[in-house]
């Protein structure tokens, strides 16, 4: 029974992937009546999407959770109720505890389960306690959505594949996200031509390992994420395509193809590689060496030589040694990234390194991380500088900050601001780069 008034909050941690399941949730609760609010202390229901990436992360949701203690009890005095989701990754991981740290929650829901949103918090409100579902539903959480709500966006997330059977040392996706799946070409493309429908140009199919993807494709064919992207490349009216995030071993020769002779996917490509040294690499279990990293990497630049490259690294995982980190710099100088991630190591319950001999001591984690992300500045910057004096294809996306400015992204996923009419939103135009600055570029709109 849809509940006309109500009002849903969300917030959003972590990665693309939860703000993908954002917007599903939001859509799922908008069709039993519930309407979005960017205003905590107006909704009814608040719900936190959270991350349990890194120990920073997880424990941003607690100290929000005391902010919303505070709200609830104020709405309550108002005679509002309030209902609390701690939704997503922590959720997953850490279960009933969140509620008996933080009695104000009143549902604790994993990422596999949040289609049964509306049915949960009717539950909880009929029998006036906090619930907590974290299985892993045999159900398949995509087949209960709602379809995808029209939306005004040009971009839009799509996720292909979930979870994780890679057990990287570090990591806690395994734990979180489960098992690798792939959803069917047939389910993907549904969803993609809705969004083409309502305007969408450009599509990042998402999944914590998108190049494992393997799904149900047309005449019982197993498809691979070259094949996908190749499908889906033949949508009318879809004009660009990128996928992330890939682990190295999953760059196959096909979809290596893919990035030379397949003009929708544009040349961008985030490929984690986390650590310079082979020692630490195999301690992190990443089945791969540094230079077989840097052979891959040669591999796809020779079939896309105008190529983006974005990567992930850890400093400070257990032993790593000042020679150890000064090979992770190598790297860097050896391929030269167009942007890069950079993280501390955290230990994370639950995984195989947070038991390792060697925890690097804090103040030396945050000197590996400032030398690095001076290095990982000056390659962005070097990149940014060579795109000055081109003319790139950018798809406009939304107003600028000043009048009569738009904001669009350039193949190399690098935000573009130009002087341009509102009717080129959702267009891809020609623009030559006059300047940059540290996250954005800027130019001048050219004749086609
Ligand atoms: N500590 C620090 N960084 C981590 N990442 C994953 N787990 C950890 C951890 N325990 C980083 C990796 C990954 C990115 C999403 O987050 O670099 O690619
Ligand atoms: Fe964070 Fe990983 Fe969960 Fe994304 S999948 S929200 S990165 S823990």
């Amino acid at each position: 029974m849809p509940r006309a008034g109500r009002k849903v909050f969300v917030r959003t941690f972590g990665c693309q992937m939860n703000v993908y399941d954002s917007e599903r949730m939001t859509e799922a609760l908008q069709a039993d009546g519930y309407s979005e609010t960017s205003a905590i202390e107006d909704a009814d229901l608040v719900i936190l999407n959270t991350c349990h990436i890194r120990e920073k992360a997880a424990e941003k949701v607690y100290s929000d959770l005391g902010r919303i203690r505070v709200l609830k009890e104020e709405r309550a005095a108002a005679g509002s109720d309030t209902v609390v989701a701690v939704v997503g990754c922590v959720a997953q991981a850490e279960g009933a505890e969140i509620s008996r740290r933080a009695p104000v929650v009143d549902l604790v829901v994993g990422p596999q389960s949040y289609h049964r949103l509306p049915q949960l918090i009717r539950r909880s409100r009929a029998e006036g306690r906090s619930l907590v579902e974290t299985d892993f539903p045999e159900e398949e959480k995509f087949a209960h959505l709602p379809a995808r709500a029209p939306t005004r966006n040009v971009t839009a997330f799509l996720t292909v594949q979930e979870g994780c059977d890679k057990f990287c040392t570090f990591c806690v996706v395994p734990y979180t996200r489960g098992m690798e799946y792939s959803r069917s070409v047939a389910d993907i493309e549904r969803e993609a031509r809705s969004l083409v429908d309502a305007g969408v140009r450009e599509l990042t199919l998402l999944g914590q390992n998108v190049n494992g993807y393997h799904g149900d494709g047309p005449g019982g064919r197993t498809y691979s994420l070259a094949d996908l992207v190749r499908h889906l490349a033949r949508i009318d009216g879809l004009e660009r395509l990128r996928y992330t995030t890939s682990h190295p071993r999953g760059m196959s020769d096909d979809l290596i193809a893919a990035h030379g002779d397949e003009p929708k996917l544009m040349p961008y490509l985030h490929l984690p590689f986390q650590a310079g040294s082979d020692r630490i690499l195999a301690a992190m279990n990443r089945k791969h060496t540094a230079q077989e990293y840097i052979n891959l990497v040669a591999r796809i630049r020779a079939a896309q030589p105008d190529l983006a490259l974005s990567t992930d690294v850890i400093v400070g995982f257990p032993g790593e040694t000042d020679a150890e980190f000064e090979e992770t710099l190598a790297v860097f100088d050896e391929i030269g990234f167009a942007a890069a991630f950079s993280f501390k190591y955290s230990a994370r319950p639950g995984t195989p390194a947070e038991k390792l001999d060697g925890q690097v001591p804090e103040a030396v984690k945050t000197e590996r991380l400032a030398r690095l992300q001076a290095r990982i500045e000056k390659h962005q910057w070097d990149f940014a500088a060579r795109c000055v004096g081109r003319t790139l294809p950018v798809l406009f996306e939304r107003p600028g900050r000043h009048p009569g400015q738009l904001i669009g992204r350039s193949p190399f996923l690098q935000g573009v601001h130009a002087e341009a009419p509102q009717e080129l939103l959702g267009r891809i135009v020609p623009v030559e780069i006059s300047s940059f600055g540290t996250n954005s570029l800027a130019g001048v709109i050219r004749p086609e």
